[in-house]
Formats: C-alpha cells, structure tokens, sequence
C-alpha cells in the first residue's frame, strides 16, 4: 500500500494519471462536426441560415413554443424582465449568490434589484425569504440553477403565483437538468441560457431565451432584434418597423442578434448534450456517492429528490470549523495531492458585495436607487444574505469529469481527498 504521508510534506502524490485528468476536465472541447457546421455556414448561400436553424433545435428539445437566440446570456436575460414588464422603480427578487449578470440588466432597465438568501446546502433561492422580500412593486422573480443544482421549483412557483409575479430561470448553468422530469427553463415563465465557452452547450458566446408565452416573444424582439418586428403578431409592436411604409425602422435600444457562427457552434453542441450529460453525470454522481461517506467535515455538492442535476461544477462544502484547518490549507493539500482544487473566488460572492450598492448612483446622481420612480428605499448592507454569506467561504471546488474516464482515475480523486481528510490533524 502506498504511504499515506501527504505528498504536501513529501509523500507520493494520491492522483498519478495526471494527463488522463487533464483530458477529461478539459471544456469545451470541440471537434470536426463543430468545425464542419462552420465551413459549411462560410461556404453555403446564406450566413444567416445557422440562426433559425438553432432556434427551432433549442425549441424542439424543450418543448417550447419560442426561442430566441441572443448574442450572450446576459442579453437574454435583459430582454426576459423587459419582456415581463419590469421597468423604472420596479423591483426584482433575485438572488444574492449568483453571477452579477443576472443582476446588472436589471439596474439597466432602471429598475431596483432585491437580493434573496439561499439555502446553505446548494444555493438555491429560498423560498421563504422570497416571500418576504416581495413588495407591491415586484414584477419578476428571477432564479439560478447553481452550478447545475435544480432550485426548488414547486416551492418557488407556488409562491410566485400566489402574488401572480412570474418566474425567469436563469439556466445558464443548468442546460439539460430537469425538475419532476421537466427540463429546466420550462418551470418558470421564461427561461435564459448563456451558451458563454465554459456552458454545458456553448457557441463560444451566445445566449438564449425560450418561453411559451407569444407576449413575451414579442417583447424580447422588440427590445433587441428590430428585424423580427414585422412578423410579429401583435399590432402594438409591429408598429415600430414596417418596411412596406414610409417610415424610419426601430427597436428599442439594443441588437441582441447571436453570430450566425456561434450559432452553427451551438447547434452541434445541442445535438449531443444528452449524452455528454451522461457521461457527467455517471463520473460525478460516483464520486459523489463516494465522497459523501468521507467526513461530516467535507460535503460533495447536492442533489435534491426529484431533480437530474448537472454539472456545470463541481462545487464543495469544506466545513473549516469542524476541521480545525484553514481551507488554503485543505486546499493546498488536495492540490499537492495531484487534484486541483480550487477556493475563494471559484464560489460567488454576494452580488451586493459591490461599491454600486453603496454609491447608489450608476448614470447620475442617485439613479436608480433613489430616483423619484422608486417607491421605497432599498439597502445592501453587509449581512442582508447571510447564507449566501457564508457559502461561499466554505467552497472547494474540484474538476469536473466531462468525458469518459478509467475507474481508477475517479479512485484516485476520492483517494486523494480521503487521504488530505485523514490527515488534518497533520495540518494543523
Ligand atoms: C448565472 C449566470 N447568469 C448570466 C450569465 C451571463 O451570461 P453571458 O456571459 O453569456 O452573458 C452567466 C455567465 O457566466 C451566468 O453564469
């Protein structure tokens, strides 16, 4: 049996198939389907074809009436709140653990972010302080799937719709996972998806939006992609571009359009993320089942009844306190060890831990915390979110396995946290 000195202080390393790890960590990885659907997009009469080719894929697998392709994420989820309504002095619930560009769009459309906690086990919202952050002025509830873990769906749907405030899933990292059996972005009232180089499908970078809804369809188009306005089917929007009269175009301020090319990209990726989940899926759910009998001290992420979560990911609990080492600590360790983990800033940091929410002023003067449109005065003290707080002080994260790999590389990764976890007192 190998020895069990931590190869911290000089021990044989726990992880030897390096260049295996490496391989199978390695997204996204594209290949000759990727680089033929974009020689025969340069090469074919029509460089735009890629675009409503994505869009009516991307709908068929949801099951979606609309999708609306958009050139990133963020995008998306611009044209999502503008397209339920939200605008100046409105409020947004949305939550404290996320990337701040699920935020920013809303303080774009001059309306107020309202930050909710999460629960300490995979940062989803939580419902109950939903509930207690909505205000006469609420117009959306935005939600994250984070890292792949699916949010409390029910819950959160239950409470939307008794307010009767709808619901945008951010899934930027959740593509694919679903909720009783339904895939995520179908739950709510509009689904957004970055298709951004690190996503589960990627176009390098891109974004979309799928809902049901044709009001919603129309409104996103009216927002971002001025040269949809004339097939729309509502009167009130059509107005704004008809090319048959004598009258200028317009939109309303932004053109979201996806590049023909990253759309070819998505395409591809979208045809295969079944079975890339899969395999994810079968690599992570092993090292999960096995990670969980180590120690209380360290949690592998969760997985909550009645979802297929996904693996953007792979997110950890390092309990610090129970340990009695620092998590630098732990972490320099599991990488000594071959495994390379990551801390700190892997995890989010609350999205108000920002010097705009203390300015309060982002075009002029108090705009548009304190505009004259705003009903109530909300704060962004530290403290606001305490499990969102907290959460990501306790982050380890570990790679993802994307591709198939040996049983005895999985092995070696829960080796090597099995080992560092035997030998904490050693650390110390
Ligand atoms: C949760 C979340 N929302 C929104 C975005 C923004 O997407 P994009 O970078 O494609 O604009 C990201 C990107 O990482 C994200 O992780």
């Amino acid at each position: 049996m190998a020895s069990d000195k931590l190869a911290l202080l000089g021990g044989p390393k726990a992880v030897t198939r390096q260049e295996e790890l490496k391989a199978a960590a390695r997204w996204p990885l594209f290949g000759e389907e990727e680089k033929r659907a974009v020689r025969e997009t340069l090469e074919g009469g029509n460089v735009y074809a890629p675009i409503a080719e994505l869009e009516r894929d991307f709908a068929a697998y949801h099951g979606v009436r609309f999708a609306l392709a958009h050139n990133n994420g963020t995008s998306s989820i611009h044209s999502a709140y503008f397209a339920v309504g939200v605008g100046p002095g409105d409020e947004v619930i949305t939550s404290a653990y996320t990337w701040h560009l699920q935020v920013a769009p809303i303080l774009a459309l001059h309306a107020i972010p309202v930050f909710c906690d999460v629960d300490p086990k995979a940062a989803c919202l939580d419902p109950a302080d939903i509930e207690r952050k909505i205000s006469l002025r609420t117009k959306a509830i935005a939600v994250l799937h984070p890292y792949g873990a699916v949010a409390p769906m029910d819950e959160i749907l239950a409470v939307a719709r008794r307010y009767g405030i709808p619901v945008i899933e951010d899934c930027s990292h959740a593509h694919a996972a679903t909720y009783r059996g339904r895939k995520v972005g179908t739950l709510g009232d509009i689904g957004c998806f970055s298709l951004q180089a690190s996503k589960l499908i990627t176009a390098i970078e891109g974004g979309m939006l799928i809902t049901d809804r044709e009001e919603y369809y129309e409104r996103a188009c009216v927002l971002g992609h001025y040269e949809r306005i004339p097939q729309l089917k509502s009167e009130q929007y059509r107005k704004y571009h008809q090319p048959e009269r004598e009258q200028a175009p317009s939109c309303f301020g932004f053109k979201y359009r996806i590049h023909p090319l990253a759309a070819a990209i998505a395409r591809v990726q979208l045809r295969h993320v079944d079975e890339w989940t899969a395999i994810r899926r079968r690599n992570m759910g092993y090292l999960t089942e096995r990670l969980r009998e180590l120690s209380a001290v360290f949690e592998p992420p969760y997985e909550a009844s009645g979802t297929e979560r996904v693996w953007l990911n792979y997110i950890c609990q390092y309990h610090e306190e129970r340990a009695g080492v620092p998590r630098e600590r732990f972490i320099e360790a599991l990488r000594a060890e071959g495994l390379p983990a990551t801390g700190g800033r892997t995890g989010y940091l609350p999205v108000y831990w920002n010097p705009l929410y203390e300015e309060r002023s982002m075009w002029a003067e108090g705009y548009p915390f304190d505009a004259s449109y705003v009903s109530r005065k909300i704060t962004y003290q530290r403290g606001l979110c305490p499990e969102a707080e907290r959460f990501w002080r306790r982050t380890v994260g570990l790679p993802v396995l994307h591709w198939e790999c040996s049983q005895e590389l999985r092995d070696e990764i829960v080796a090597a946290v099995a080992k560092v976890l035997r030998n904490l007192e050693v650390l110390k």
